[in-house]
């Protein structure tokens, strides 16, 4: 094919595309999907390599065509699927499949995380007096106890507080039952505000001039200049996703490269990495640094005088801690072994770091 006639398909090829702004996208893929398609939902897409980003001059562009593609691999199937395995008369509004993250998280999820909780949405529907096409039976009014016998993190307790009822919670877990009662307590807040900022206060005075805050900038840094080079933002996770990158084998290769920087610089700090015990949870899957933090800070805790606030910060320094344990991000739900250096994750396709403190 001579040079001209190649040349001449890529123009044609180009002046074919259709190219939508993330606004357009968004509004295009919520008329097609029939759900709420926002913007961030699109920048999410191009974020984890799922479409491309066309464009120039700081402006982003998206081919419509990939959009269709993505959106035809997925629209719609799932409750045919589910439909076809259960059975036509599946009552697919309870799959609450219409609704994000953010939402069934809504505002009990987020406080710690709790394996075994249900969405709020669900038992909404159950206690709530509403009624509509799928739901034909009323369960409880305003005013009515409800007893949850196993109330776990207290999405019932709280949902019930909510629609005006009563509500009782057991658990036979001690844990989930302060995780339940801080979400139903009261709090004096001018309290909790004053012991949070002294907390914080205390905290940043006791890691300042610590060589291991100094020696995590200067690791930031240096992971910055290496993730601009070699994982380059959104390009190298469409690469990874076209399968013209090879991920495990580019991952060990890049994590082998960075180790001596790592080690350089944990040397020139002078930085103790793992605690000297290895008997307990805490001793085993936390750094040093992080460690004494903790315990400071746990301290601190102890010393509150108001119930309320101190059982809320209890819950606050747990949630933080277990944020904070030496793992790597694509590995916190099965804690496979404890990791004290930094390593390719697959979860944000980049060179990650274990957290050397609890402040942030
Ligand atoms: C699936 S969870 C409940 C989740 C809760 N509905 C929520 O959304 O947060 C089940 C709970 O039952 C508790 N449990 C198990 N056996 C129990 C028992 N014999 N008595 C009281 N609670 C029990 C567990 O500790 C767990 O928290």
């Amino acid at each position: 094919m001579s040079q001209n006639k190649a040349s001449n398909i890529i123009l044609k090829k180009e002046a074919t595309l259709e190219l939508l702004t993330i606004k357009q996208a968004s509004e295009w893929a919520s008329e097609y999907s029939k759900k709420k398609v926002t913007p961030s939902n699109i920048s999410y897409l191009i974020q984890y390599g799922r479409i491309r980003k066309n464009g120039s001059n700081g402006s982003t562009l998206i081919d419509k065509q990939e959009l269709i593609k993505y959106y035809d691999s997925y629209l719609g199937k799932r409750e045919l699927e589910w439909k076809g395995l259960l059975g036509e008369d599946l009552n697919w509004a309870l799959s609450f499949d219409h609704l994000k993250e953010a939402d069934t998280t809504k505002h009990v999820h987020r406080l710690h995380p709790y394996k075994g909780k249900f969405i709020p949405q669900l038992v909404e529907y159950f206690l709530d007096d509403h009624t509509d096409d799928y739901k034909k039976e009323i369960y409880f009014n305003k005013g009515d106890i409800v007893l949850d016998p196993f109330c776990g993190s207290g999405t019932t307790i709280v949902q019930a507080n909510e629609l005006g009822m009563h509500a009782i919670g057991i658990d036979v877990s001690a844990f989930n039952s302060l995780i339940c009662n801080a979400k139903i307590g009261k709090y004096d807040f001018v309290d909790l505000d004053y012991e949070i900022k002294k907390i914080t206060k205390a905290l940043k005075q006791f890691i300042t001039d610590s060589n291991t805050v100094k020696f995590e900038n200067k690791l930031t840094q240096e992971l910055t200049k290496f993730n601009n080079k070699y994982f380059p933002s959104p390009e190298y996770k469409y690469k990874v996703a076209l399968r013209e990158i090879e991920e495990n084998k580019y991952g060990i290769e890049k994590e082998n490269e960075f180790l001596p920087i790592f080690t350089n610089l944990v040397k020139e700090y002078d930085i103790q990495l793992t605690q000297d015990k290895y008997n307990s949870f805490l001793d085993r899957w936390y750094l040093h640094h992080v460690r004494t933090e903790i315990d400071f800070t746990c301290s601190l805790i102890k010393q509150i005088k108001n119930p309320s606030t101190k059982k809320v910060l209890s819950i606050i320094l747990s949630r933080t801690v277990r944020s904070c344990r030496a793992t790597t991000h694509a590995d916190l739900a099965t804690l496979k072994h404890p990791v004290t250096s930094t390593y390719y994750c697959s979860k944000h396709g980049k060179m990650c770091k274990p957290l050397f403190s609890i402040l942030s």
